[in-house]
């Protein structure tokens, strides 16, 4: 099960996931790791485990469109059965979306369907809501708005700011990712692009 991580950020989903098929608690294998930012964390990583690594700017390329199209062509050409995006920072459109339709899946660090976009600590704070969490959901075009594979969830405590909130969140978002990702391997969830399967029920 072949797949390809999209990151923008410091790469911990990323390491999740090589720490879990390095345990062979997970059994795929990363086939690449795409990124729009060469100085990224997660690029750094996957140079640090021997992955290939692929990192395109947005700078060099004349439109969104062009950038998506040479990014995922770059992700074609690894021949992933799954494109994982944990902390891609960019908007993806639809034609790059469509070449990978209900094979994709992305990790938000909300509650989803609330919160999409970014500063989701911050927001739930202001909210002055009792929980919080993560959710693992197939990728549409609309952001962070396709259906849902799973959530984690997290009591919100008296003193929490948006740094401690996420730093708890973290190792959560970690264990989904891989629960997520393991059920898809596994064959147990198919992602479609108006709902998720699992066992082959609807969720
Ligand atoms: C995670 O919080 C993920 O949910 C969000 O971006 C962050 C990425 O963190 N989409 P990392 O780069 O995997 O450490």
């Amino acid at each position: 099960f072949r797949i390809a991580v999209l990151a923008s950020g410091r790469g911990s989903n990323l390491q999740a996931l090589i720490d879990a098929i390095g345990a062979g608690r997970l059994d795929a294998r990363i086939a690449g790791v795409f990124s729009d930012k060469p100085d990224s964390g997660a690029i750094a990583l996957a140079r640090q485990h021997g992955l290939p690594a692929v990192a395109r700017s947005p700078r060099d390329h004349a439109s969104r469109a062009a950038h998506d199209e040479a990014l995922f062509s770059e992700i074609e050409g690894v021949q992933p059965d799954l494109i994982v995006c944990a902390g891609y920072m960019r908007i993806i459109g639809e034609a790059a979306l469509r070449r990978f339709e209900e094979r994709m899946i992305n990790i938000h660090p909300s509650l989803l369907p609330k919160y999409p976009g970014l500063d989701t600590h911050a927001r739930v704070l202001a909210a002055g809501d009792p929980e919080h969490g993560a959710s693992v959901h197939a990728v549409i075009p609309a952001l962070d708005a396709g259906p849902l594979l799973a959530q984690t969830r997290l009591s919100v405590a008296a003193g929490d700011d948006a740094q401690s909130l996420s730093r708890r969140l973290l190792p959560r978002e970690h264990a989904l990712l891989v629960a997520s990702v393991d059920l898809l391997a596994r064959g147990r969830v198919r992602l479609r692009s108006d709902h998720v399967e699992l066992d082959g029920r609807r969720l």
